[in-house]
């Protein structure tokens, strides 16, 4: 992946460090990304559409992995950011983010969230269902503002990827569903109100999706809307945004399609269904997974090793379902490598087990290393993605520190969690304070 490789003493390596002094250095668990191929792959993205001659617009869905230096490089690329909460525009306009390029998702965006966001002057709201078109109108209206928005719709579309990360059904908690009618509800209440200026539309049908003909499907869905939308009530839609999800390689058997394969098949839907209104809307889409899923790397320290005679060998490691809950929540694979002696054959089957006081937490059952021992640094490969933002205090651990390296250079993002960070929101009342005697 990236600018990984195997460096002349048997260590993996990468964006030119040694992991093995990056484990040294700042401890373990440890997250490294590789800057140099988030930036490729938000790249690749933005020339995949320039070769499509649309207007467009690729933003970063921030919930795969939102930090103030990982906002830093968002702007310096010039994309917008896909935030879903208050925490997530807190952590991008403290950045220095510019809040015109920002915008909200959320199926149950709060009063308080909505009037932050207002206040910052964000790009525009994705509303998501009819209670929260009215709450954004009425704040709006108070606060003598006006927002853009675009309705999130559910089109209907089953991707085939795991049923908790399946967010296209009509049967959703999110969106205003196609197929029942909703959606052109939507719009009309939308037109009525003062403050909103309608823009267009949303759909996102789901995470880790491979196939670009459910994509396809979705915008041919999704035309009739927009075309509906123009006939009866002449709106033009600016903005049709048509999601994140695509998928990358965990494992060998993952067969991801490239950007240019997605944005091909979204452009050509795009043009064979919408050529005839008088506006071809700027085309957006929002991957996260794709943007850093691969360029993240987690490191690990191999503590015990327990043999159960005849059946398996678990190797623990000093992190698990608190840095990365995706096996245990939904039973995803990955792959890792001893990083001290990369090159060193397959011996043994073995499986890697967590530290967390839970039998769930086992990061990768059945995988193939060479004769592990305590003390070894195990990478897990592709942690880049919903890991460090999935991450817990879970039995009270501390949450690890984040890495990025480029080009020889590491430097730390996010902080290792101290012990004193674990209790600092603790508080014990008057009456249960030890008395002294
Ligand atoms: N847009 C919307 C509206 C979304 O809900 C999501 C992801 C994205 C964009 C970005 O999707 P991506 O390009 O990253 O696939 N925690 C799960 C994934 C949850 C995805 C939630 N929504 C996991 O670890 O697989």
């Amino acid at each position: 992946h990236g600018t990984s490789r195997i460096n002349k003493l048997g260590h993996l390596e990468i964006g030119g460090c040694d992991t093995v002094d990056l484990a040294q250095k700042y401890g373990t668990p440890l997250y490294v990304m590789d800057e140099t191929l988030i930036r490729d792959r938000m790249r690749q993205f933005v020339c995949a559409f320039q070769n499509t001659g649309l207007r467009f617009r690729v933003a970063y869905a921030s919930k795969a992995f939102s930090t103030m230096a990982m906002c830093r490089i968002v702007d310096e690329e010039g994309l917008m950011l896909d935030v879903v909460s208050q925490g997530e525009i807190f952590t991008a306009l403290s950045a220095g983010f510019p809040a015109e390029r920002i915008y909200f998702h959320g199926n149950n965006k709060t009063p308080q969230e909505i009037e932050f966001a207002l206040d910052a002057e964000i790009y525009l709201f994705v509303v998501d269902n009819f209670d929260e078109l009215m709450l954004l109108q009425a704040i709006a209206k108070e606060k003598q503002k006006r927002a853009r928005v675009i309705l999130r719709i559910t089109p209907g579309v089953e991707a085939h990827t795991h049923q908790y990360i399946q967010t296209g059904k009509e049967d959703s908690k999110f969106g205003f569903g196609l197929e029942s009618g909703q959606a052109l509800k939507g719009v009309e209440l939308a037109l009525t109100c003062s403050q909103l200026d309608f823009m267009g539309f949303h759909c996102h049908i789901g995470s880790q999706i491979f196939e670009t003909n459910a994509f396809s499907a979705t915008i041919v869905k999704m035309s009739q809307l927009i075309k509906t939308s123009y006939e009866r009530w002449g709106v033009l839609t600016q903005i049709f945004n048509t999601g994140g999800g695509f998928g990358i390689r965990y494992i060998d058997e993952d067969t991801p399609k490239s950007p240019q394969d997605y944005v091909q098949v979204i452009a050509s839907t795009v043009r064979t269904y919408l050529s005839d209104l008088p506006l071809i809307p700027e085309i957006w889409v929002e991957p996260g997974r794709y943007i850093v899923g691969e360029a993240g790397t987690t490191l690990y320290t191999i503590g015990t090793v327990k043999e159960v005679p005849g059946i398996r060998k678990y190797i623990a490691v000093d992190g698990g379902m608190s840095d990365n809950l995706r096996p245990a929540l939904y039973q995803a694979k990955y792959e890792a490598l001893i990083a001290n002696r990369a090159t060193e054959p397959a011996t043994e089957m073995v499986t890697i087990a967590g530290k967390a006081c839970e039998e769930g937490d086992i990061l990768i059952w059945d995988i193939p290393l060479p004769g592990v021992q305590s003390g070894d640094i195990m990478a897990v490969n592709c942690t880049g993605a919903y890991n460090y933002s999935m991450a817990s205090n879970y039995n009270r651990v501390q949450k690890p520190a984040v890495v990025f390296v480029k080009e020889g250079t590491a430097e730390i993002v996010v902080k290792r969690e101290t012990l004193q960070d674990i209790i600092s929101h603790d508080h014990i009342p008057e009456r249960l304070i030890p008395k002294k005697e």
